[in-house]
């Protein structure tokens, strides 16, 4: 990232702007004695989708409505393009949300609600209805101007919502679970356009959500929360690959957590003695060392079913034994539940189960773990 140069109209004030659109240093709120975010940091990059990830409860809402002005942080500083907006209330910090629960006026029109930001500003009535117009027309609602938010579905809601927001063309835009009012099918068709719309508009986007398909799908960068903390930010696919701890591995996609000892650690990967003393190789981040407990991350999706050399993958593929006690089949996809001996449940997913047939319950089998696949994390956490 390049820092960003001041230009005329933004000058020496903004001294010491660090190139980020957002950034919250050491944030914390407290309500009563619970505390719902803890020495929070975080930097959003100009133009970028960052997704607030974690459980409920985890302090998401909170983190997005003090960027917005709606709460005072007990401590910490938040930056809207390097400048300190402590002082500025929510309708000056230049942000725009979208809520959960839609939250138009209800006796206002389509039109009304969607240009009342533009009113507040006292833009001209002529632009007013320009850029309304516009907006609608991003969201598929071009000539919807005259409907009352109570005919429409709450799909289309959700897209008035949106192009309300987008309507005042913010510097940020805040995001607050958009999706979790909608059927599966509408939550993915929507996904996409605002995924889509955000790009095209290229306004730097803070995404809350507690589901992670929605999450890896739409974002840049995640930061996954735990208990009012960030427990790693990065690309969907390195969180996915390389999580830091088991909390994210668990949060993120389906995951075997196998306990073990660390018996060798290098830069190029660690050696894990498995409980029943079979060894693994394992990628890690640097976070595991010689003689420590681990768990090895083993996705459903890399395992596979067979002892290796059954033709399936190269190398030496560590075979893992044991008996089958669940088979759910989804027709193009089957995950098949092992118990093992000294590794706990494993689940390893058989894509095309059709074509390859599947063993029954009560079989002993085999599984393998393609090398390149495992990955340690340091235990208990
Ligand atoms: N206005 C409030 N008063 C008291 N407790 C609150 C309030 N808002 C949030 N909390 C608490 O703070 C924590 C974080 O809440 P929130 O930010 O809403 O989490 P999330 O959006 O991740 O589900 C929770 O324990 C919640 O109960
Ligand atoms: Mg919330």
């Amino acid at each position: 990232m390049t820092a960003r140069t001041d230009t005329a109209e933004e000058p020496a004030a903004r001294a010491g702007t660090s190139g980020y659109a957002v950034t919250l240093r050491g944030i914390r709120k407290q309500f009563g004695s619970s505390v719902a975010v803890e020495d929070l940091d975080l930097d959003v990059r100009p133009g970028e989708f960052l997704t607030l990830l974690g459980p409920s409860g985890c302090g998401k809402t909170t983190t997005l409505n003090m960027v917005a002005g709606f709460l005072t942080p007990d401590g910490g500083r938040i930056l809207l393009d390097g400048q300190d907006v402590h002082r500025l209330p929510p309708d000056r910090r230049d942000t725009a949300m979208v809520f959960q629960q839609y939250a138009l006026f209800p006796h206002l029109t389509v039109g009304q609600n969607v240009g009342y930001g533009l009113r507040m500003r006292k833009r001209p009535k002529a632009d007013i209805q320009v850029r309304v117009a516009g907006a609608l027309d991003r969201v598929g609602l071009a000539g919807y101007e005259d409907r009352m938010p109570g005919q429409l579905s709450g799909g289309q809601q959700q897209r008035v919502a949106l192009a309300r927001a987008i309507v005042v063309e913010p510097k940020v835009l805040l995001f607050d679970e958009p999706l979790s009012n909608l059927d599966l099918k509408l939550r993915e068709q929507l996904r996409l356009e605002i995924k889509h719309l955000q790009r095209e508009l290229g306004t730097t986007s803070i995404f809350v959500t507690h589901d992670q398909t929605e999450a890896l799908v739409m974002s840049d960068r995640i930061a996954v929360m735990r208990a009012g903390r960030v427990e790693q930010l990065d690309t969907p696919e390195t969180i996915y690959r390389e999580p830091v701890n088991a909390f994210v591995a668990g949060f993120i996609g389906q995951s075997n957590l196998v306990p073990g000892i660390c018996t060798e650690a290098g830069p190029d990967g660690c050696t894990v003695r498995l409980s029943t003393s079979d060894t693994l190789r394992a990628r890690h981040a640097g976070t595991v060392a010689e003689g420590e407990a681990v768990q090895v991350l083993l996705r459903p999706e890399a395992l596979r079913l067979g002892a290796a050399g059954d033709g399936h993958g190269e190398g030496a593929a560590t075979p893992i034994t044991g008996r089958v006690v669940e088979i759910v089949n989804e027709g193009s996809l089957a995950t098949v539940v092992l118990e093992t001996a000294g590794s706990g449940r494993l689940r390893v997913s058989v894509p095309d189960p059709g074509a390859i047939g599947l063993p029954t319950p009560g079989d002993e089998i085999a599984v393998s773990v393609p090398p390149g696949t495992a990955h340690a994390l340091p235990a208990g956490r």
